[in-house]
């Protein structure tokens, strides 16, 4: 079987990794791919969201299952485009990725089914939002409606930083268009946590757990990133597990009564204050770097487990882990989140452990292994606990090496 991975990062090389592993599996083509799956893939030039070129080219070389790494395709409707076509492909259609392309349409939702999250009101201009952000105390959240790459959202301390937060998405027009409209939210106080969700047919398949850790500095500094460490499992008291049942169920039953038809990966994001969980967002895609360590501790076919979700056949029994700790930690070019350079050679990646395994995030190869992004590599251990995990993944972060590399050394230390 041939397989087409969409998507250039950690998580699409995790994805294509696991794939490649079946036994069905002949192929794994990668769009764009980088320097770390050409070495198992066949990279294309082609741009994930150059959905025309995606089509053409799973039409010609009849690719079996296409799965999409990140947001925009979906959001561009690429699972309608190939399923017209009657080619399978693993993600939610148009209609669904809008739970990650409008953060209101999640919250008329979540209002909607009285699923737990935070109190919210949305503006449409500058004048409103103004007068509207008196019904809110501090801190207060501002959250531009659409996709802004994970920089939409401000936390604001007072009544000064919300308007200047209002004012550079509805005057500067920083997000253009995904701007338009503003969510503004009250601030909620708790642990984050992410839980990822097969969803078959409208039926939610909750993976284990995996803890991303967002700032950049040591014990939870500086600015967000898209996640720069994770480990899996997490525990959960009762209490907890209790209550996220409870928000699955009433999700399923949201989706229903919408006659929404939702297939491929939920991503919820939650905040949880004394066990009582409280939905901050949807992502309708693979969370990165949460599949660095997933794809590892997963104890069964990935390109089987894939088809049945989207054969709406999917069965709780199916999906095993291995017991299993599993540890990543992401090497930054120094700069990132902000600026930051690329182009630096990566020495030290044969001399690393052979248990270890190292996902590229961003990566290119030509006559050596360089930089090609602000997330550079995920060093990926398995271990008996998480000590053990941590402390195999932190020996060869430090074997690897390239100019003004930043790694944060407080991953899973709790
Ligand atoms: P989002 O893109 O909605 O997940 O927001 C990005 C990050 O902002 C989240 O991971 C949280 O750390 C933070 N955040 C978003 N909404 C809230 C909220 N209502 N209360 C507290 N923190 C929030
Ligand atoms: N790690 C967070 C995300 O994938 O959005």
């Amino acid at each position: 079987m041939k397989v087409l991975v969409i998507g250039n990062g950690g998580r699409e090389h995790a994805l294509a990794w696991k794939l490649k592993e079946s036994q069905d599996v002949d192929e794994v083509y990668v769009a764009k791919g980088n320097g770390g799956t050409e070495s198992f893939c066949e990279n294309l030039d082609i741009d994930p969201k150059n959905i025309d070129e995606l089509l053409k080219f799973a039409e010609d070389k009849k690719i079996d299952l296409t799965v999409v790494g990140p947001e925009d395709p979906l959001c561009m409707g690429i699972v309608d485009a190939f399923n017209k076509k009657g080619l399978k492909i693993f993600g939610p259609n148009k209609e669904c990725a809008r739970f990650e392309k409008s953060k209101e349409f999640t919250k008329k939702f979540l209002e909607k089914y009285s699923i737990p999250t935070a109190k919210y009101e949305s503006f449409e201009n500058y004048e409103d939002a103004i007068k509207g952000i008196s019904n809110f105390g501090y801190p207060l959240v501002v959250k531009a409606d659409g996709l802004c790459l994970g920089k939409g959202v401000t936390i604001c301390e007072n009544k000064e930083e919300a308007e200047n937060a209002l004012s550079k998405i509805f005057k500067d027009k920083i997000f253009g268009e995904e701007g338009s409209t503003v969510v503004v939210e009250e601030f909620l106080r708790g642990e984050e946590a992410s839980v990822l969700c097969l969803v078959s047919n409208n039926k939610l398949f909750p993976l284990e757990r995996a803890k991303d850790h967002k700032q950049i500095y040591d014990g939870d500094k500086g600015s967000n990133t898209g996640g720069v460490g994770t480990y899996s499992p997490v525990e959960a008291s009762k209490e907890l597990e209790k209550n996220l049942e409870k928000i699955y169920r009433q999700i399923e039953n949201g989706l229903d009564s919408e006659k929404l038809s939702y297939s491929g990966i939920l991503f919820i994001g939650f905040m949880i204050e004394k066990d009582k969980p409280k939905v901050l967002e949807f992502n309708v895609r693979f969370g990165d770097p949460e599949t660095e360590v997933l794809m590892p501790r997963l104890d069964c076919d990935l390109f089987e487990i894939l088809n049945r979700t989207i054969d709406g056949k999917l069965k709780k029994e199916d999906i095993k882990w291995k017991k299993e700790t599993c540890l990543t930690v992401i090497m930054c070019s120094g700069g990132y989140p902000e600026s930051y350079e690329k182009g630096k050679e990566i020495t030290g990646l044969n001399d690393i452990d052979k248990d270890i395994i190292v996902f590229h995030n961003g990566t290119k190869k030509t006559d050596a292994i360089y930089t090609n992004g602000g997330r550079v590599l995920s060093v990926t251990a398995l271990g008996n606990d998480l000590k053990e995990a941590r402390e195999k993944a932190y020996k060869n972060v430090e074997k690897i090496k390239f100019d003004k590399a930043y790694f944060r050394k407080d991953i899973g230390i709790k």
